[in-house]
């Protein structure tokens, strides 16, 4: 601990799923990408009088927040500053905190952990405290618990963690030494619920456990599969594990006629692979390009197709900016 300081700041990037999402939250395996060209930087100052909060999602005050009017990145913000506060034990007044940058929310790509966790770095700075992972980890856990009701713990990790990481029943390991495959996130510009796709996947499980789960340990083999790939680099193989994939989240009920687009839009744009990411039923699609130079082409066929937005991953990230 040392002397609390006026001003301090706190940042968290957005994540990629590349395999794994919904059979993560039933202990399967899943494998996530930082996705450093989208991040969040939380400043917290000292003031006099009660909280003020301004995120990129929402400017103006705590009150605006409390009205209800505020979009739901605003209340999932204010959760993190109220509970931040909380586990350091101090009142909820003499804080500003204005978050930059720019994570779009609602798309599978971790807003609201990201949101959280800089948020909670920030102010628990301000107060001269540097949290252990594990700290941070719980503050996030906690704003993800009110956006998504039981989420994994994936996505708080990946949003933490500089480099890729497998997951799975609550643990997170990097990955090290592995190939980083030339990725490009295509976004539907539809929002997408986690809470509400991961509802839909419980409810079908009700009705059939059995073929659920068949698709589930599918979804872990192919996890599997894909550890294998990364460390041997054989993109043609990721890239097929990628499709078949998509398909069985597709019968899960999580994909979205945008989403099959922007896959097929990828593939006839050349990726050897494309995938919803993310919770699903709106949100975004990740498509492995066969090098890193088929990148600006594999992202403008997307562009073309539609995508709202296109953020390459693990290089190419400077010629898109
Ligand atoms: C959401 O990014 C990933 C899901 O698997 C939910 C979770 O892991 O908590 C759909």
């Amino acid at each position: 601990m040392h002397e609390p300081e006026r001003g301090a700041h706190g940042s968290a990037h957005a994540k990629t799923i590349l395999l794994g999402e919904h059979a993560v939250v039933y202990g399967r395996p899943a494998i996530a990408f930082p996705v450093r060209s989208l991040t969040l930087t939380a400043h917290a100052r000292a003031v006099d009088g009660p909280l003020r909060l301004s995120t990129p999602y929402h400017h103006g005050s705590i009150a605006a927040v409390d009205d209800g009017t505020a979009p739901r990145e605003e209340h999932l913000a204010e959760a993190a500053l109220r509970h931040t506060l909380d586990a350091l034990g101090v009142a909820h007044d003499g804080v500003d905190v204005t978050v930059t940058g720019r994570i779009p929310a609602a798309r599978g790509l971790g807003s609201s952990a990201a949101v959280a966790s800089a948020i909670s770095v920030a102010v628990a700075r301000l107060h001269g405290i540097d949290l252990t992972y594990e700290a941070r980890f719980e503050l996030v856990q906690f704003v993800e618990r009110i956006a998504h009701g039981s989420p994994s713990g994936l996505d708080a990790h990946a949003t933490m963690s500089p480099g890729p990481i497998r997951f799975e029943s609550g643990v997170a390991r990097p990955l090290v030494d592995t190939w980083l495959p030339p990725l490009v996130i295509a976004d539907t510009g539809v929002a997408g619920h986690t809470a509400a796709a991961v509802a839909s996947v419980r409810a079908l499980r009700t009705t059939d456990k059995r073929g659920v789960d068949a698709a589930f340990d599918a979804i872990a083999a192919l996890v599997e599969g894909a550890h294998t790939d990364l460390r041997t680099g054989d993109a043609t193989a990721l890239g097929a594990r990628m499709n078949a994939c998509h398909s069985i989240l597709s019968d899960l009920g999580v994909s979205s006629p945008e989403l099959d687009t922007l896959v097929d839009a990828a593939h006839t744009g050349g990726a050897l692979g494309a995938k919803l990411t993310g919770g699903g039923q709106g949100g975004c699609v990740i498509a492995l390009a066969p090098t890193p130079a088929d990148v600006p082409a594999l992202a403008r066929s997307l562009t073309e197709a539609g995508a709202r937005g296109v953020w390459p991953v693990n290089g190419g990230e400077e010629e898109a900016a």
